[in-house]
């Protein structure tokens, strides 16, 4: 069994083959539309979704499956204080496959580690999202025919948006491609992805400094919901803002994708513009939904069992956003290359 919490749980070779297969589903749909039938998919979704759940909910219907699960938490017994391993305990009695969004970092890997079919990652708080980093790849793979060799802008809020860490993870692994980064001081990634950026990488300070040398530009939205301090997110939310006059300064083929919602750092005018490609890339995310749910059904399409070892330990990891400091699980790391110890749930590095 294997699940999906990280966007590097899958080999490079496992990642090319769900694209392929996305693709294939794109052209072939009838082919695939009994794959799923009899089975059924999970979907606990602790915090609000638009695209990733009504996408998962419409991946598996496509491929003749059905679908169980809750869209509030609030109206499950989460409410009357259950945590997320005996809710998943419960649920992987009832479903083939799970599908968790949650606020706090870790609490998919929490839930991978008491279900008995596999879970996957749809958002952990300001941590990962693995499923919107394979919708990435996709429109990029639809939009520009290669993975390798682009230079990809990442603007807006680098240190709470999670589509952003998980989609620097994948892209660093094809050859060839650098990242330009476009955010205000105070929304700069966080160091643990900061740390595997190879070291082309380049920060610059606006957008018109950027877009010429871009054949990606991912735009992301300051997250409102992960500030402490409202006055800050009110500070910075206008920060980076594209608007047809900066279209105008990018290359011919350059794409602009972004995971959506959009508040407003993408002007609208700049729609009818050809590059724009995020809605296009909504509709990417169904077709590798379905590819993923197939693929993990069916794990002998899988070719590598990839884990990283983990360690117990008696260190508490000082993310306060982290699962770690609210539910009663055991405390786990994982050793870095460098040598250092990271909380396995939430990737902080943890101090002895
Ligand atoms: N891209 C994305 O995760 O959108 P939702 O929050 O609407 O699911």
């Amino acid at each position: 069994m294997r699940h999906l919490i990280d966007s590097t749980d899958l080999t490079l070779e496992e990642t090319g083959k769900i694209i392929d297969l996305a693709l294939d589903i794109i052209n072939n749909r009838e082919a695939y539309s009994h794959v799923c039938e009899g089975k059924k998919l999970a979907t606990l979704f602790y915090e609000p979704s638009t695209r990733t759940r009504l996408s998962f909910t419409a991946a598996m219907m496509e491929l003749g499956g059905n679908v169980l699960g809750f869209s509030d938490a609030g109206t499950s017994s989460v409410s009357k204080g259950e945590t997320v391993a005996d809710t998943v305990r419960v649920v992987s009695a009832f479903a083939d496959i799970i599908a968790m969004r949650h606020y706090k970092e870790g609490a998919p890997k929490v839930a991978s580690l008491f279900s008995r079919v596999p879970v996957i990652n749809a958002g952990d708080g300001g941590h990962a999202h693995p499923t919107q980093t394979l919708t990435d790849l996709l429109s990029i793979r639809r939009e520009l025919g290669h993975l390798d060799n682009l230079t990809i802008g990442l603007c807006g809020d680098l240190k709470y948006g999670r589509t952003v860490h998980s989609l620097i993870k994948a892209m660093k692994r094809y050859p060839g491609n650098k990242f330009v980064l476009i955010s205000p001081a105070e929304l700069r990634l966080p160091d643990y992805i900061k740390n595997i950026l190879p070291s082309n990488y380049t920060e610059v300070e606006t957008l018109e400094e950027a877009m010429p040398q871009l054949d990606v530009l991912y735009m992301t939205r300051v997250q409102q919901e992960r500030f402490e301090d409202k006055a800050e997110y009110e500070r910075l939310k206008d920060s980076f803002i594209l608007d047809v006059e900066k279209m105008a300064l990018a290359p011919e083929k350059m794409i602009v994708l972004h995971p959506l919602p959009r508040v407003n750092e993408i002007s609208t005018d700049v729609d009818a513009d050809p590059r724009a490609a995020y809605f296009r890339q909504v509709e990417n995310g169904k077709f590798v939904r379905m590819a993923l749910i197939y693929t993990l059904l069916h794990h002998d399409r899988l070719t590598e069992e990839k884990e990283r070892p983990l360690h117990p330990t008696t260190c508490r990891c000082s993310n306060t956003k982290c699962i770690t400091a609210t539910e009663p699980v055991e405390r786990l790391t994982y050793v870095t290359d460098a040598g250092g110890e990271r909380c396995a749930y939430c990737d902080h590095l943890l101090e002895k």
